[in-house]
């Protein structure tokens, strides 16, 4: 049977940007004629950023919604959806390959419905390959339309055929969509959707639409409903946080009021995420340092240490701009930890702007971060550059490069040796299934021994052990 086509992505609409205000839709459940998901199960994989992760849980909200269960075994499911990512090849790289065996899965059970969702669908490219060699794809929708995924699944049920739908426009805020989180005590909340900073090798400004923020007596409200059901972490998420609330008409309020806001309220720890540095104002800084329960951990991508490299990126502050701000935050947030994301390898990168890099690396003490080598991405400005160097040299650059952040890594653990600390009690540990794990205010991973009942608690531990990438510690008796 023929497909249900409603809307291909096109690249060069989700580019514009227009003056309008964002509308806020409610989101309103449909109904049908019976439950769609009744004995049936679903089996999600989410790829990429905690904005994903975010949506993932939205979409287990719907369907669970409709009465589907999860599973982790494949096999099991009856439906499968993968949330994907577009931000570098490897990432897409991966989805093809699940999708792959997904293809054999699909002759032994015909009934089972395969859905792609994310930023992959929003890329034109990514649509025509699915559509042309995918034949075992039964819905592709997009970032802007996750909230409909069960009207598309209600099609394909019914009437058997292939649905695809993924909206290229800047894009609305809808509000209300159930969601069923992960974690019993740490949730994300986002506060704003979209990019507008367009630095010149990133796709996600054509993948998540207009920079838009939620309304802070919305956002308010979901944090308030969190701290009733015993929530003791909240990360704000957005791709960047620090212009929240630039989008508003009609009322002055911005990163640094909600931040304020929100440390007023009854809640431990509250995190965010992701800091652009042009943005980073005094007054943020300022809130962050007030706040008790605002955590003293901040990441913040920098990308390269070459002005010249920053300018080609339009990542709009310098090097010397940069360490200002970082020099700002540590005067007025002692002890903070600083994390941060650095490519390598971007078009016209010489040895010298590398050199320049790591100098900033250097000053910035960084204890953490992602590091990556350039990925073109068809349809940015980036990807049409001309690119001298050899992949065999960035690789070589990225070694170099990691062996200094991980040196950083470990002084900032090091740090904590011997010294008291909060953590935030997650569960067993991954690496040890004898010890429990959890995050420190600075976001420092710690195992140790303990009771399961801890778990969704925050505790007192000694840290006994700091290694490169976790500490060791003992629970504080009396
Ligand atoms: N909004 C965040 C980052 C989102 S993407 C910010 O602006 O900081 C996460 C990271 O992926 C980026 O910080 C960048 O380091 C990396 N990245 C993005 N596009 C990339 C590309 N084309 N190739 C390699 N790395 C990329
Ligand atoms: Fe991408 Fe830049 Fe936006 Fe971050 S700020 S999401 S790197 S365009
Ligand atoms: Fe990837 Fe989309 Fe996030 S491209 S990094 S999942 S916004």
């Amino acid at each position: 049977m023929e497909d249900k086509l409603f809307n291909k992505p096109i690249l060069k609409d989700a580019r514009k940007r227009s003056k309008t205000e964002t509308t806020v839709l409610e989101y309103s459940p449909t109904a049908f004629d019976s439950l769609l998901g009744d004995r049936k199960r679903y089996c999600i994989q989410t790829h990429g950023c905690q904005a994903n992760v975010a949506d993932s849980e939205k979409i287990k909200g719907l369907l669970e919604s409709q009465g589907f269960k999860e599973t982790f075994v494949e096999e099991e499911a009856d439906l499968i959806i993968i949330n994907t990512c577009a931000i570098r090849e490897n990432a897409e790289k991966k989805v093809f390959g699940e999708l792959g065996r997904y293809k054999s899965m699909k002759l032994k059970n015909p009934d089972l419905i395969v859905a792609v969702g994310g930023c992959m669908p929003q890329e034109e490219v990514i649509v025509e390959r699915l559509l042309k060699t995918y034949k075992q794809v039964d819905i592709i929708f997009g970032t802007h339309n996750l909230h409909k995924l069960l009207e598309y699944l209600n099609v394909v049920m019914k009437e058997k055929r292939r649905v695809v739908e993924v909206m290229s426009v800047e894009g609305d805020i809808v509000e209300d969509v159930p969601s069923a989180r992960d974690s019993r005590f740490k949730a994300w909340v986002n506060i704003m959707f979209g990019c507008d900073e367009f630095c010149t090798y990133c796709i996600v400004p054509y993948t998540r639409g207009k920079e838009r923020s939620r309304l802070p007596e919305h956002i308010i409200a979901e944090v308030k409903s969190l701290i009733e059901l015993g929530y003791k972490e909240v990360t704000l998420l957005g791709q960047n946080v620090n212009s929240y609330g630039l989008d508003f008409e009609s009322r002055e309020y911005r990163f640094s009021d909600l931040l304020q806001d929100l440390s007023q309220l009854d809640i431990p720890r509250i995190r965010f995420t992701t800091s652009h540095p042009k943005d980073f104002s005094s007054e943020i800084i300022d809130s962050l340092s007030k706040g008790h329960n605002l955590m003293p951990y901040i990441h913040l991508p920098v990308q390269s240490g070459s002005n010249k490299i920053l300018k080609a990126m339009n990542r709009k502050y310098t090097k010397e701009s940069y360490l200002k701000t970082v020099q700002e935050i540590k005067n007025k947030i002692p002890g903070v930890s600083l994390t941060t994301d650095i490519i390598v390898g971007f078009p016209g990168e010489t040895e010298e702007d590398f050199l320049e890099t790591l100098d900033l690396v250097e000053k910035a003490g960084f204890e953490g971060a992602y590091t990556f080598v350039f990925s073109p991405r068809s349809g940015t400005p980036a990807a049409k550059l001309e690119d001298f160097t050899l992949m065999e040299d960035k690789k070589k650059r990225l070694y170099r490069l990691n062996k200094i952040i991980n040196d950083g890594f470990k002084r900032g653990n090091l740090r904590f040796l011997n010294k008291t600390v909060e953590v935030l009690v997650e569960g067993h540990s991954k690496t040890n299934e004898m010890m429990l794990s959890g995050y420190t205010k600075h976001n420092k991973l710690v195992h140790f021994q303990g009771d399961m009942n801890l778990v969704g608690s925050l505790i007192e531990l000694k840290i006994i052990d700091a290694k490169t990438w976790s500490l060791t510690g003992e629970i504080l008796h009396g």
